[in-house]
């Protein structure tokens, strides 16, 4: 379902037709249903977020799904392609309110939620936890979705190192805790304001003479945000960027401890990571560690982030360091299912209610209003009629116990409890049915 381009399910989709009437709507270009067989992965995939979020002392933040257009032009930055090229606009119905987009990222959502809740001097550091949906205006592929959905965490107001490393360590632990193979982090250091500049200015200067062998976007980039020259994936771009000068030679000594002491708590925690010389991010806010994680198999990451320092400047003229990462849940789900991580459905529903006639319909109804407070999960097949369809289908669903309501039950105020297995059945008084279904259910 998710993988599936927009153009391919057009023409491998079934035909939606109810006797021949084809339905005439489709989701948006880029967005997809979550089918329940979906929720499989993503249950199991929520709960590795939770359990670390947890642990990690995360906690629950959820921002609107719109912000104002400014929070993004200032926080993600206006050079960056979400800027540029990505946002869905929300049009306002008055004139005098501020431009809306459906957020592209969580970030400075969360760093606004942060300042305007008045939290900065409670929590220090504040450390926030996010799972929700997210938009971007792409081009769909593979791993490229214009609705998707991040899990992510953000560390605000500090500027140690220790909490760079623990965003890694908690972005890393969820892939763990999920079983995905040959999880790898990509890591550099971009430096700061001071250091960064004079390697941008190296690296244009290193580019210059090469811009007549260019991409189109690495001639914008040259003018405009040169550090992302180091991105481009371009075949005729590659020469020229393997042998870019590094940041890495560049930082300054503050950046430089700053990073050792990242990479010695990694080595410490024995995460595993690769120095990424050519690794800058997209986005306009990072300052010293940036990473990506990836697992085996996937070209796409996973997921990535890094330190942030200048966010609150750009945003409110103060200077709070930050450090945070995101995951994309597509992404994660799609790696489980190319490593063939299998995921089978566990079976709650253990009881299933049949009946005959319209009087223990009525009664079954009400039955599962009392199962409902006593705790018992039990499956039904109202739509079907005749007891052999019914049998069938509970046999089907793997059902332990099947109760079953004639009208004969009915008037004598029984039930039948069968023995799904052996066969065996029992005839039951309504009004003991919670006690022996609760009893029998302990040892199932
Ligand atoms: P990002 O790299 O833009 O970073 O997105 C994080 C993750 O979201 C990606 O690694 C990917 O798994 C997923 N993702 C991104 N775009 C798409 C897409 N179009 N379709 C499906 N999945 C996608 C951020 O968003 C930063 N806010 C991360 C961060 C948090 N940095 C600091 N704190």
């Amino acid at each position: 379902m998710i993988r599936i381009p927009r153009a391919k399910r057009k023409q491998k989709a079934p035909q939606n037709s109810l006797r021949g009437k084809k339905f005439p709507f489709q989701s948006p270009k880029g967005m997809h249903d979550i089918l329940p067989q979906d929720f499989l992965y993503l249950e199991k995939i929520e709960k590795a977020f939770k359990k670390v979020s947890c642990f990690f002392d995360f906690l629950r933040l959820e921002p609107p799904l719109l912000e104002d257009v400014r929070l993004f032009e200032r926080g993600t930055g206006p050079n960056s392609e979400i800027v540029q090229k990505q946002m869905f606009f929300v049009k306002s119905r008055s004139r005098s309110e501020s431009s809306l987009v459906l957020r592209p990222e969580y970030t400075p959502g969360i760093f606004r939620a942060y300042v305007e809740n008045g939290l900065t001097h409670s929590l220090v550091p504040a450390k926030f936890c996010y799972w929700g949906p997210v938009f971007r205006y792409e081009q769909p592929q593979r791993g490229r979705f214009r609705q998707f959905y991040q899990m992510g965490f953000e560390i605000l107001n500090t500027l140690d190192s220790v909490y760079d490393a623990q965003i890694i360590s908690a972005v890393y632990k969820i892939l763990a805790e999920l079983h995905l193979k040959g999880i790898v982090v990509k890591i550099n250091s971009i430096g700061c304001r001071s250091c960064r500049a004079s390697y941008v200015k190296k690296l244009r200067d290193y580019y210059k003479n090469k811009s007549f062998k260019l991409c189109n976007d690495c001639l914008k980039r040259l003018k405009e945000n040169p550090l992302r020259l180091l991105d481009c994936k371009e075949e005729r771009c590659q020469p020229y960027k393997a042998n870019a000068p590094q940041t890495l030679d560049y930082l300054c000594n503050n950046c430089k401890t700053h990073f050792k002491s990242v990479l010695e708590y990694l080595d410490e925690a024995k995460i595993p990571y690769l120095i990424e010389p050519t690794l800058v991010r997209g986005l306009d806010y990072y300052s010293k560690t940036v990473f990506e994680i990836f697992v085996e198999g996937e070209e796409n990451a996973l997921g990535g982030g890094g330190r942030y320092d200048y966010l609150s400047e750009s945003l409110w003229s103060t200077k709070l360091g930050a450090a945070g990462a995101a995951l994309g849940v597509e992404r994660v789900m799609e790696a489980m299912k190319s490593q063939k991580i299998v995921l089978s459905p566990k079976k709650e529903h253990k009881v299933f209610l049949i009946y005959m006639g319209e009087e223990a319909k009525k009664k079954a109804f009400v039955l599962m209003e009392n199962f409902f407070k006593e705790g018992i999960l039990v499956k039904e097949s109202f739509s079907k009629e005749s007891l052999k369809s019914q049998l069938r289908q509970a046999d089907k669903e793997g059902a332990e116990i099947a109760l079953i309501l004639g009208q004969r039950e009915v008037f004598e105020e029984v039930v039948i409890l069968r023995d799904m297995k052996s066969g065996n059945q029992e005839t039951v008084p309504i009004e003991k049915i919670v006690p022996q279904l609760k009893k029998r259910l302990r040892f199932l």
